[in-house]
């Protein structure tokens, strides 16, 4: 595999997933995950609105702070914790690299 970076997802069956990425390839964390595990996710494509890209920080720090937009979002969700993000507003760099993060679609 011809890839940079790498980072580690959990999915909702538990299953952990070993990601590769290279600079540029992706705008975010939502879309390398949707290109590489789901047929569908993010149903606003990106824009922090509907939440369905949730995802828990399990281990690291993404380099974004988070925005109030995304904050209001997260608000909205059940299943929020302390660590939760939207995927979508995660940048896709060396920020990233060797992060771990659970995926928290369902709710
Ligand atoms: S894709 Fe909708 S909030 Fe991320």
């Amino acid at each position: 595999m011809n890839e940079t970076y790498k980072l580690y997802v959990i999915d909702e069956s538990g299953e952990e997933k070993r990601l590769g990425f290279k600079p540029m390839e992706y705008r975010n964390l939502m879309e390398l995950v949707l290109n590489e595990l789901y047929e569908e996710w993010g149903d606003c494509k990106g824009r922090a609105m509907c939440g369905t890209c949730h995802i828990e920080v399990l281990s690291g720090r993404p380099g974004d702070e988070m925005e109030p937009f995304e904050e209001q979002t997260l608000d909205g969700l059940p299943n929020r914790t302390s660590a939760s993000r939207l995927a979508c507003q995660i940048s896709i760099d060396k920020s990233i690299d060797g992060m771990k993060f659970r995926i928290l679609k369902d709710f």
